[in-house]
């Protein structure tokens, strides 16, 4: 497989590490840089990518990354780089494992996607991220009905920089409180840097508005732990995930690069799951 990869932070760095422990050797690896950074980014993949392929090229935009004739692009990049890269790419027919999930809550933007996907005969995967049973909320969500509660809750200081701090003083928090209350949509305009999961969670169920979100600081939070609530008149369940952050970027959870390993191996591999 020919794979893309937009941006070179964290999950990207930590992806091609565990391509190379599972034994998937992509035939050529190209990486999209922010325009500028592609000279640092191009000797740190020469390092990091030696022993995974021999073939790595770094580009600066869409246009040098279709020309690398990519099977499967992933983006792990940001919202902007959905925005800024991703129409065409589906576009030119390309299938995109888009991480940047939050940045579906922009209702053109996804709009913009899924036209440029169909015109394309391209496919917009979105992975589970740092949540599990996916499957089957998705699965369930045809039968309609569907209620769907996610809380979010993070140690204090973990929402500092969000508008959590004018709600609440994070450094004498002594207990549990939910700051916030709305649905998934109004939690990914508020909080956008929180908003990967429960777009997941609305894009895979009940939408952006039914989908309620509540958001918590909890000074006894071991990490960052999601858990959700779905009923519906075929399937009730819960779920509940302690997720530990990864060495290079402490808000993502390490959790969420294994399920873009996922989807890779699914596309790399003969049986799918
Ligand atoms: N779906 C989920 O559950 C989930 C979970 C965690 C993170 N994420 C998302 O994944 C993305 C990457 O996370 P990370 O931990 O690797 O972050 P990171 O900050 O470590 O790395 C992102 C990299 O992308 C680069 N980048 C940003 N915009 C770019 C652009 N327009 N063009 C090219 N490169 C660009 C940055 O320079 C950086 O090197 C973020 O958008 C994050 O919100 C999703």
């Amino acid at each position: 497989m020919r794979l893309g990869l937009i941006g070179y932070g964290n999950i990207a760095t930590t992806l091609l590490g565990l391509l190379e422990r599972t034994g998937l050797h992509p035939a050529h690896l190209s990486v999209l840089a922010r325009p500028g950074n592609a000279p640092a980014v191009r000797a740190r993949l020469a390092a990091d990518a030696a022993a995974l392929t021999r073939s790595a090229t770094v580009v600066e935009d869409a246009a040098g990354l279709l020309r690398t004739a990519p099977d499967l692009v992933v983006e792990c990049a940001s919202h902007s780089a959905v925005a800024a890269h991703l129409p065409a790419i589906l576009r030119a027919g390309v299938d995109v494992v888009q991480v940047s999930v939050g940045a579906m809550s922009d209702a053109a933007l996804e709009a913009d996607l899924r036209a440029a996907a169909t015109e394309g005969g391209a496919r917009i995967v979105l992975p589970a991220g740092a949540v599990g049973g996916i499957d089957l909320l998705a699965a369930l969500a045809p039968a309609g009905g569907l209620e769907v509660i996610y809380r979010g809750s993070k140690p204090p200081r973990a929402w500092a920089g969000t508008p959590a701090e004018a709600v609440l003083d994070l450094d004498g928090l002594t207990e549990r409180r939910v700051f916030f209350q709305g649905s998934a949509r109004e939690a990914a305009r508020d909080y956008p840097k929180n908003a990967n999961v429960a777009a997941t969670l609305a894009l895979a169920g009940a939408g952006f508005e039914v989908t309620r979100v509540e958001l918590i600081a909890d000074p006894s939070a071991p990490g960052n732990v999601h858990s959700y609530e779905v009923r519906s008149p075929v399937a009730n369940y819960r779920m509940e995930i302690e997720n530990l952050p990864s060495a290079g970027n402490a808000k993502t959870s390490v959790s969420t690069v294994y399920s873009v390993l996922r989807e890779v191996r699914n596309r790399m591999e003969v049986v799918a799951i």
